[in-house]
């Protein structure tokens, strides 16, 4: 089985119809989604009811608890906080109702999947180094994390004996007894200097995560958020992927 996972959308429609476009060309069926879908970009509502349509599950992020009223708003940057307290007043009561129905946390005997962290969810860490990585590899048992939040992407392996190793190979092979985390990037605002829509494919037959990039019109994108009277620089940065 081949699923498609992705996160940090970002109210960035145009970026997440490339994402599913590629889903559908490569006929790949089974999705998870990381949460962030709102947040940042000019289209929330429709990111909300794309995702929704994937029937999938769903896992909550940072900027959707905080749209949905939870959380704490005062942790954002400024840029984050306009763009957050725009997108409430954007979002219907009904895609408003389905983030609240979503949990911090999706687990199957396969893989965990989880925004941020799968220490303390709900707390919204970053996992940025190798010490918080393996904190967090003690906190689930299944042989694959999947993560989103930093917007960056990597693949982490740890041995049997508990040795780590950021592993440069794409697609990478998920061997039987080592454990793995994985960072699947962002869809709508990617933050390593690559411009381009990232997420996964995880294929638990041939037992491989592989990352992906596919471009999307970011013009149409930045139009958008200029239009919407969003930060200038939400529109700027989708163009270095920063
Ligand atoms: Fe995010």
């Amino acid at each position: 089985m081949r699923i498609g996972i992705f996160s940090d959308i970002h109210g960035n429609f145009e970026a997440l119809e490339a994402v599913l476009k590629y889903f559908k060309d490569n006929h790949i069926y089974k999705y998870i989604c990381l949460g962030d879908i709102v947040g940042y970009g000019p289209n929330p509502n429709e990111c909300v009811e794309a995702v929704k349509g994937l029937k999938c599950p769903v896992v909550l992020g940072n900027h959707d608890y905080v749209a949905i009223g939870k959380g704490d708003v005062s942790l954002f940057n400024v840029t984050a906080r306009n763009a957050i307290e725009w997108t409430q007043k954007q979002l219907t009561r009904e895609n408003l109702d389905f983030l609240r129905t979503l949990p911090f946390i999706y687990r199957t005997k396969q893989l965990i999947a989880v925004h941020s962290t799968p220490r303390e969810p709900e707390r919204w860490e970053y996992v940025l180094t190798m010490d918080a990585a393996l904190q967090n590899m003690e906190y689930y048992t299944e042989p694959v994390c999947f993560i989103g939040h930093s917007h960056a992407p990597f693949f982490l392996e740890l041995d049997p004996e508990g040795k780590p190793q950021l592993i440069r190979d794409n697609p990478m092979i998920i061997k039987d007894k080592y454990r793995y985390m994985v960072n699947v990037g962002s869809v709508g605002q990617p933050r390593d200097n690559n411009p381009k829509s990232a997420f996964a494919l995880y294929d638990t037959t041939q037992k491989t995560v592989t990352l992906l990039r596919v471009p999307y019109d970011i013009a149409i994108t930045q139009e958008k958020i200029i239009k919407a009277e969003l930060p200038i620089q939400l529109a700027q940065r989708l163009q270095n992927g920063f």
